[in-house]
């Protein structure tokens, strides 16, 4: 195969520019590409999307597609559950491979062993314990939990995955994000005192053997650094000057956040929640800018007003490093019959990471 174009010489297109030769270049690659999109890319990317979603819909969309190259505008993880799920012939292309998702981060393979190996000083944890990751985390996690009778969760269907769990075996060992494990659990009639924090950097999770025995639910303490900014007085102040408002959070909001809120859910279900309200509803939104500008922008002919819920703009700084520049790079590429950044996972790992999202999939509503 001939030697890539250079990132370099991308580095620098004018958005404008990108813009044509985006279109251009989707031309003439056709049904061989397809660009799936989260709904937290910017604009000049997101409008270039064969298909957008939240983290279920693009997987789904990406098990279905027939397409050779699965281009994935958006971050790591998503790219890798592309990989996983599709044929192994097919291509999964990440444009910019230092999107990552710090959430994920938290948690990793030698941590999470680590705690198995430390519950199993409690009781075998196979027997006792049904692992469950968020989708946004790596695949090897996947694996694990494929390898340990457990599954993966989106924000979409973590309560149909829980309680798929809970069938299986009477504890969960929740991973990486503590909120969306606590929210769920929560809303499934759990209180708080059936669950406990386990924190990956002390021994047996800064609990003691007895609180981890009492426990339904252990959450791994790790949390999303955009949700964590909304907090309970922004929608406080919101809800005192505009008492008819309605409030809307994403699932990795703080348990206070999604108390005080009228709505929790996906990203796709914000979406379908305020679509469906009537005109001039006014929301208060919790989740990533770049969607809640979306919101705004495509419903203020209703005269809806859709409004960012902190006072300070803050975006997923990794799902915006998928650029115009990056998208160009990568499909020019593909028309000169080249492939840069491919994420391929290890046969191995992929095949048990499989398992799991195949076990999120059927159970999945
Ligand atoms: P959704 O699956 O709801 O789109 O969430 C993905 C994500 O990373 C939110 O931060
Ligand atoms: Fe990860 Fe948070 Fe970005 Fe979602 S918003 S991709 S959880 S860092």
């Amino acid at each position: 195969m001939a030697t890539a174009l250079a990132y370099e010489q991308f580095d620098g297109v004018p958005d404008a520019d990108c813009d044509a030769r985006i279109r251009a270049a989707k031309e003439k690659l056709g049904a061989r590409a397809v660009i799936l999109a989260h709904h937290y890319q910017r604009d000049e990317v997101f409008r270039h999307a064969d298909f957008s979603g939240d983290s279920l819909k693009l997987s789904r969309l990406a098990a279905s597609s027939q397409a050779d190259y699965i281009v994935f505008c958006g971050v790591h993880f998503m790219a890798e559950v592309a990989d996983i799920l599709s044929r192994p012939d097919q291509v999964s292309i990440l444009p910019d491979l230092a999107a990552g998702c710090s959430m994920a981060d938290m948690a990793n393979y030698a941590a999470v062993r680590r705690a198995w190996k430390e519950l199993a000083e409690i009781s075998d944890p196979d027997a006792r314990v049904t692992p469950v990751t968020y989708i946004n985390s790596s695949a090897a996690l996947k694996a694990f939990c494929g390898d340990h009778g457990g599954l993966v969760c989106t924000s979409t269907n973590a309560r149909h995955v829980l309680e798929w769990a809970y069938k299986q075996r009477e504890q969960v060992l929740f991973f990486p994000d503590q909120h969306l494990g606590r929210n769920t659990a929560y809303r499934m009639g759990m209180s708080l005192e059936d669950m406990a924090e386990w924190d990956y950097s002390r021994p047996l999770g800064g609990l003691t053997p007895a609180q981890i025995k009492r426990a339904k639910i252990l959450l791994w303490k790790g949390f999303c650094s955009v949700h964590q900014m909304f907090r309970p007085e922004h929608i406080d102040a919101f809800r005192q000057h505009h008492p008819e408002g309605k409030v809307i959070s994403h699932p990795e909001c703080s348990f206070e956040v999604c108390q005080k809120s009228d709505h929790v859910g996906s990203t796709e279900y914000i979406i379908r929640t305020v679509a469906e309200s009537p005109a001039g509803s006014r929301w208060l939104v919790g989740t990533e800018i770049n969607l809640v500008n979306r919101l705004q922008q495509r419903f203020q002919d209703e005269d809806k007003i859709v409004q960012f819920m902190s006072p300070m703009a803050c975006m997923c700084s990794t799902m915006f490093r998928i650029d115009p520049q990056h998208l160009l790079w990568t499909l020019e590429n593909l028309v000169a019959g080249r492939v840069v950044n491919r994420i391929k996972v290890p046969a191995a790992e992929a095949e048990s990471a499989r398992v799991a999202l195949n076990r999120m999939l059927d159970v999945s509503p």
